[in-house]
């Protein structure tokens, strides 16, 4: 694979093969994911790497919690991350994925039921054999919340090296009450997200999906 294609065979994969990793494998990519920049060599990421039994009891918990009927009022998102006010062309951006993704699943847009279902899939780490759970100390201010992206983009990058694919899922902070002591987290730490680790399954129709970018003249200026 020579470098571009490295960036541009990353994508979020939304069905995985429930192979193992190597635990080798896994400490390759997160020691290649901690050569990620940050300011004053702060390093702020801290990572809990669920397989087996701890993945599989914080599935079962996740989809209890899904099933709970006070939902919506008893599990809160740590941070905000999406605005607010969704304005163009963000709104539009944000409105296509959706659309490409229920499509090519056939899930009709007013089929809450079946895009209700689809969304859980999030919690079941979409099948993958490896979940990972971001946390970062309270402390820190937003500069490293900035960093904490790059060693997120290069975990997703020394995962494709190694022929493996992820989907980072903010899905999961809806549930960061459930999930910090699952982990073991320290009260002083908060939730990013979360990310799904494994090799994609090929055959299934939602990894078809296939993610447009803006053009150059969208986002960028060359000032001479
Ligand atoms: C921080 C972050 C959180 C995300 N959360 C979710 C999520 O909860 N569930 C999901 O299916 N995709 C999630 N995504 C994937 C985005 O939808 C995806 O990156 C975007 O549509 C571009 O597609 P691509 O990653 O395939 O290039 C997330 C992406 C990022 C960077």
């Amino acid at each position: 694979m020579s470098n571009h294609d490295l960036f541009y065979s990353r994508r979020s994969v939304r069905a995985f093969l429930p192979t193992p990793i190597p635990q080798a494998t896994l400490e390759r990519i997160l020691l290649a994911a901690g050569r990620a920049p940050s300011g004053t060599n702060t390093q702020p990421w801290r990572v809990a790497v669920l397989t087996g039994a701890a993945l599989a009891s914080l599935i079962e918990k996740l989809i209890a919690a899904t099933l709970d009927p006070d939902r919506p009022t008893k599990y809160t998102e740590p941070y905000v991350y999406y605005p607010r006010q969704w304005a163009s062309p963000y709104i539009e951006r944000r409105r296509k994925i959706g659309y490409d993704m229920y499509g090519l699943l056939g899930i009709e847009r007013r089929d809450i039921e079946r895009i209700r279902r689809q969304w859980n899939r999030n919690f079941e780490f979409f099948g993958a054999p490896v979940g990972l759970m971001f946390t970062i100390e309270r402390v820190m201010e937003q500069g490293s919340w900035m960093d904490y992206g790059m060693f997120l983009q290069s975990l997703m990058l020394a995962a494709r090296v190694e022929g493996l694919d992820t989907c980072p899922q903010a899905a999961f902070n809806e549930f960061h009450t459930i999930i910090l002591p699952h982990i073991g987290a320290g009260e002083n730490e908060a939730l990013v997200c979360g990310m799904s680790l494994g090799y994609a399954d090929e055959t299934a129709v939602v990894n078809k999906l296939k993610t447009e970018r803006a053009s150059l003249n969208e986002f960028v200026k060359f000032l001479e």
